[in-house]
């Protein structure tokens, strides 16, 4: 799935100043060369430790196949938003049983509050309904009123509230259906 779009076609709000006005957004599938990049732009993320529960990539099992491997693992993607070639933000879905995915979304701190959160996530649910998915699930920090926003927005509801072992805040569970 490669979607491009001008900034003045109304996907970004006010993506001048980021860029100049020749400057694309793209959304694209991660490639198996984007890996060092994406860990990067998580790892920068994952730091300002805030709003991720780990403060860098954790190599888990599911990130690993999707970053390393995501032609053999179509069930699996890291949606990527790029700004002249520059990896600016990605949103996950890896699979959390037959019929689930489970999302993930970070973008670079100057990108942010522009529409390019909105413009991923509402690809990573496209890509979701083609694969047959019948529901997502996510979860967040309940201090994260941001990233709730955008979640509600998109269609997903709070389903749920817990403490995960080791954080020292709750996370809300948010589930949309497909
Ligand atoms: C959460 C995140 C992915 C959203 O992406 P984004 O590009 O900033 O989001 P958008 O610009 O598309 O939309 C942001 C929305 O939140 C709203 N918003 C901003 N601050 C808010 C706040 N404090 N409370 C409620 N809503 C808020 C904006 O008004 C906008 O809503 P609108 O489109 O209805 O006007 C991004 O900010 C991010 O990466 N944050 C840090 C990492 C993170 O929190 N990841 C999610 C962990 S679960």
């Amino acid at each position: 799935m490669i979607t491009t779009a001008r900034v003045t076609d109304g996907w970004g709000r006010s993506l001048e100043h980021l860029t100049d006005n020749t400057c694309q957004l793209a959304i694209r599938r991660s490639v198996a060369e984007d890996a060092p990049r994406i860990v990067e732009v998580v790892d920068t993320v994952c730091a300002e430790r805030l709003f991720m529960r780990t403060n860098r990539y954790v190599p888990t099992p599911a990130w690993e196949r999707a970053l390393r491997a995501p032609d053999e693992h179509l069930d699996h993607v890291i949606l990527l938003a790029m700004i002249s070639e520059r990896i600016v933000g990605w949103c996950q879905v890896y699979p959390a049983s037959d019929d689930t995915g489970d999302v993930g979304i970070g973008i670079l701190k100057p990108y942010r509050e522009h529409g390019i959160g909105t413009v991923l996530m509402t690809q990573a649910i496209a890509w979701a309904g083609a694969q047959g998915l019948a529901r997502l699930t996510a979860d967040c920090f309940v201090t994260n009123a941001r990233s709730i926003h955008l979640f509600q927005k998109l269609g997903f509801a709070i389903v749920g509230r817990c403490r995960f072992a080791g954080d020292t805040q709750d996370s809300a569970l948010l589930e949309r259906r497909l």
